[in-house]
């Protein structure tokens, strides 16, 4: 626990009107993340946050109304969602493949308004995609996604992108934009290390950069930068860098742990209430692995802000038992906060959130793009 999830924040005074296990959005707070994300930025265009954090209209609109008009994506359905909300430029940050490749082909067609960018890392997905635009008379811009040493996605910066830029360029019905770097692997907790990490990083990627505008490729469009190495990359002044962060947004209670440094606050809870307490030292709570991110290890998926030496002790799918002598003061039924440490898995397991502002709830925001497909 640090500064950062400091109990006051999560106070609801009308708590027990709010259902149980129920996902929590702090209005203020998100709205003070991402204030200090364009700070950080440098302004809002050179921003594309990424929305599979809260996969949430009402966060797009107060984004949207901040000046920040290029967002990322990971899902058709996210990018649906975007386009919805009128979001002018987006970025698909997945390469299609299978029935994908035609929803991709749906999406250009439905919203023509919207400048759709997706990504690609190998020739294969480059000629379909090509060729199935081209069919549909459409076109799509593309990003060539590095692999920055996550080995996730992304070729090697080297000869094969390079061929991979030339083919691209040359194919009908693709618009080579320029490049992606995601350097998601860069979350050392220690400062210096991280920031030698990904600068490393980024020299490789300048280096390789230069060779592409040698060889009379342009290139209008970087995206790069998750929440560990945006502060770091924002730093770099490159004109046409947009810095791709996702977490900050809502935060989460472990990069506020790995990440003390940074001015962000958790914006994200979980109500969840007592719902057994039969043994001394211990509670058990409704918030079970069915209702928070279940991919951190057990023993560690949550914080309690009012009971910050809580040890949880045993959680399944809809309980969770915590202890600490400080829970002897709860009674059943009492309803608590618990921060959850990664946000977006626990945002895709709510189908609404109930938002607090000013430490009450003002309203439920859907997380819309929970669902895999919305009507493309
Ligand atoms: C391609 C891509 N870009 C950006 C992000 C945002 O990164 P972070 O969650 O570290 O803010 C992610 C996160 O998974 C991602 O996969």
């Amino acid at each position: 626990m640090n500064k950062n999830q400091a109990a006051d924040h999560y106070t609801i005074h009308d708590a027990d009107e709010i259902f149980s296990p129920g996902l929590l959005i702090f209005k203020e707070l998100v709205e003070h993340n991402l204030k200090a994300m364009i700070q950080m930025a440098g302004g809002p265009h050179r921003l594309c946050p990424h929305c599979k954090t809260h996969k949430t209209r009402e966060i797009i609109r107060i984004e949207k109304a901040m000046g920040i008009m290029s967002h990322k994506c990971a899902t058709v359905a996210e990018a649906e969602m975007l386009a919805t909300e009128g979001i002018p430029e987006i970025l698909l940050a997945y390469q299609m493949v299978g029935p994908n490749l035609k929803r991709m082909v749906e999406l250009v067609k439905t919203f023509p308004d919207t400048q759709f960018t997706t990504l690609i890392d190998h020739p294969t997905a480059a000629g379909q995609l090509g060729r199935l635009m081209k069919l549909a008379d459409q076109e799509i811009a593309v990003l060539i996604d590095l692999n920055p040493g996550m080995d996730r996605t992304g070729i090697e910066p080297g000869p094969n992108a390079m061929e991979l830029l030339e083919m691209v360029m040359g194919l009908e019905g693709l618009q080579l934009q320029g490049l992606h770097w995601y350097d998601g692997q860069n979350r050392h907790a220690d400062l210096q290390q991280r920031r030698l990490a990904v600068d490393n990083g980024w020299n490789r990627f300048t280096l390789f950069r230069d060779q592409v505008l040698m060889n009379g490729i342009p290139i209008q469009r970087i995206v790069a930068a998750g929440s560990g190495s945006f502060p770091i990359l924002a730093e770099k002044g490159e004109p046409q860098l947009q810095l791709s962060p996702g977490t900050t947004v809502l935060f989460d209670s472990e990069l506020a742990e790995i990440f003390p440094e940074m001015p962000f606050i958790p914006a994200i809870g979980i109500l969840t209430r007592v719902v057994s307490r039969n043994r001394w030292n211990e509670v058990t709570l409704d918030v079970g692995h069915k209702s928070c991110a279940a991919d951190q290890p057990a023993g560690n998926r949550l914080r309690f802000p009012q009971f910050p030496n809580a040890k949880e002790i045993n959680q399944t799918e809809e309980h969770l038992v915590i202890s600490d002598p400080a829970v002897n003061e709860l009674n059943l039924g009492d309803a608590i906060v618990a921060l959850p440490r990664h946000a977006c898995p626990t945002t895709a397991v709510h189908q609404f959130a109930d938002v607090i502002s000013n430490h009450e709830r003002v309203a439920q925001w859907k997380i819309a793009a929970r669902d895999r497909m919305l009507t493309i």
